[in-house]
C-alpha cells in the first residue's frame, strides 16, 4: 500500500526507509536504518526528483502510481547516479517510457554505464543555470561535482524556494516523521548526520564549500535531501554545521582520545589522561577503544573535536592494526586544523608513536604536541608525569 506525505500543496514525499540494511555502501553500520528520499511534483507537468534504492522499490512505485492517478510522468530529474538513488531508474523507465530524463551529461553517461544507453532515452542534458518549467514551478539546476560523485547537481525550485540538495544535508537514520523540526534533531540525529557527512563527503570539503557558496545566493525556505529529514525550519543551524565540517573547523573545543590496547595498559594510560583532563576542567572528552568502535565513528568524532590523542600499542613493529585503520581513515577524509598528540606502548621495541606521527605529519595543518609518553608495558611514575604534562598542554589550549 502507498505511503506518501505532502511537503507542499503539490509536492509529495514518495521515498521510504530501510531498517534491515546492516552496512550502508557495504561499509558503514546503520543501526538506525536509512531513508531513500524521492519527491514527486504534480504541476501542469509532472516531475519526479530522483528514484530510490531497490530495497524500497515496491512502495516507491505504489506511491508514484497512487499520486499520478493515471497521469503520465513527464520528467525524471536525476540529481545523483549512485545506486542508492538510481537503482530503480530502469524499472521506472519500463513503467513510464514517455518520461524525459533531466540530468547532467555525466549522469546521462552513467545511466548508460549502469543500465544501457537506451535507458537514458529520451533525455535532456542540463548545465549550470539551465531551467525547466512545469507550469507553476520553475526548476533551475546547479552543478555540485564531488558532492558526492562527479555527475551530481542540485535542483532549486524558485517558485516555492526549495532546494533539492542530493546527498548534501542528508543523514543516516530511517524516517518515522518527515520534517527535521518534528524530531529532536540536535539530540537524536546530529551524531548520525555528522557520521554521514564526514564519511560520505568529508574528503570533499572544497567542493562542499563551492556548493554552499552557490546556495548562499539562493533564497532557500526548505531543503529536501536524498537521505533523512526535510528541513523547513532553522535551516541556518544545519547549514552552520556544514560550514564547520566542510572547512575542517572543530565543532567543539574538546578532546577525543582514541586508544588501541591489547591487555589494558594503554587503555589505563588513556583513562588516566581523561581523568587528568577532567580534573583540569575539561568537560568535552570522548574516549574510544578503536578495537570495538567502527572507524566511521572515530572519523566522525575526529571532525567534531579540536584536540585528539591517539594511544596505541606497538604490534608487529607497527601501529596496532585497528588504530592504523582509524588513522588512515581520518587521513583519507582529509581532516585538517587539529591539535594532536600520541601515546605509545611497546614492551621491548616501542615504535607505534613514531609511525603514528608520520601519518599525522602528512596531514594538513596538524599541530603535533611534543608532549606524550612511551609506556614500556605499563604506566609507571615517569609516564604519569608525562601524561600530566600532556593534560596541562591540552588544558592550556582549551581553558581560558
Ligand atoms: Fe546517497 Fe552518494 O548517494
Amino acid at each position: 500500500m502507498h505511503c506518501t506525505r505532502p511537503i507542499t500543496d503539490d509536492i509529495h514525499y514518495v521515498g521510504s526507509s530501510d531498517r534491515r540494511l546492516a552496512l550502508f555502501e557495504s561499509a558503514f553500520p546503520i543501526p538506525r536504518g536509512v531513508s531513500y528520499n524521492s519527491y514527486l511534483v504534480l504541476d501542469e507537468k509532472t516531475l519526479l526528483l530522483d528514484t530510490v534504492d531497490k530495497a524500497v522499490a515496491p512502495v516507491f512505485f505504489e506511491n508514484i502510481e497512487y499520486l499520478l492517478a493515471g497521469r503520465k510522468l513527464d520528467y525524471l530529474v536525476v540529481n545523483h547516479m549512485e545506486p542508492d538513488h538510481a537503482a530503480t531508474i530502469r524499472d521506472l523507465r519500463l513503467r513510464h517510457p514517455e518520461t524525459e530524463i533531466v540530468a547532467t551529461q555525466k549522469a546521462i553517461d552513467m545511466i548508460g554505464q549502469f543500465f544501457s544507453e537506451e535507458t537514458a532515452v529520451p533525455c535532456r542534458a542540463v548545465k549550470e543555470g539551465d531551467s525547466l518549467s512545469t507550469g507553476r514551478h520553475v526548476f533551475s539546476f546547479v552543478t555540485a561535482p564531488m558532492v558526492h560523485w562527479p555527475e551530481v547537481m542540485v535542483t532549486y525550485d524558485s517558485t516555492d524556494r526549495i532546494l533539492f540538495s542530493a546527498d548534501a544535508f542528508g543523514t543516516f537514520g530511517a524516517l518515522s516523521n518527515l520534517f527535521a523540526d518534528e524530531f529532536f534533531f540536535g539530540r537524536d540525529w546530529i551524531d548520525d548526520a555528522r557520521r554521514y557527512y564526514t564519511n560520505i563527503v568529508g574528503k570533499y570539503g572544497v567542493q562542499v564549500q563551492n556548493l554552499l557558496k552557490k546556495a548562499s545566493g539562493l533564497d532557500i525556505r526548505m531543503i529536501c535531501p536524498l537521505h533523512g529529514p526535510v528541513w523547513r525550519d532553522h535551516l541556518e543551524w544545519f547549514i552552520d554545521k556544514y560550514q564547520k565540517w566542510s572547512t575542517y573547523t572543530p565543532e567543539e573545543n574538546g578532546v577525543l582520545i582514541a586508544y588501541a590496547s591489547v591487555y589494558g595498559d594503554t587503555e589505563n594510560a588513556a583513562n588516566i589522561l581523561a581523568n587528568e583532563l577532567a580534573m583540569r576542567g575539561i568537560r568535552d572528552i570522548s574516549l574510544y577503544d578503536v578495537s570495538v568502535t567502527h572507524p566511521s565513528v572515530i572519523v566522525s568524532e575526529a571532525f567534531r573535536f579540536s584536540h585528539i590523542v591517539f594511544a596505541s600499542t606497538t604490534y608487529n613493529m607497527g601501529i596496532f592494526v585497528n588504530m592504523e585503520i582509524a588513522l588512515n581513515d581520518i587521513k583519507a577524509h582529509n581532516l585538517q586544523n587539529r591539535t594532536v598528540a600520541v601515546i605509545e606502548n611497546g614492551s621491548w621495541a616501542p615504535n607505534s608513536g613514531k609511525l603514528m606521527k608520520e601519518i599525522l605529519s602528512s596531514m594538513k595543518n596538524i599541530t603535533l604536541l611534543e608532549q606524550g609518553t612511551t609506556l614500556k608495558s605499563s604506566v609507571k611514575e615517569n609516564n604519569l608525569a608525562d601524561i600530566q604534562a600532556l593534560a596541562d598542554a591540552i588544558a592550556s589550549d582549551l581553558v581560558v
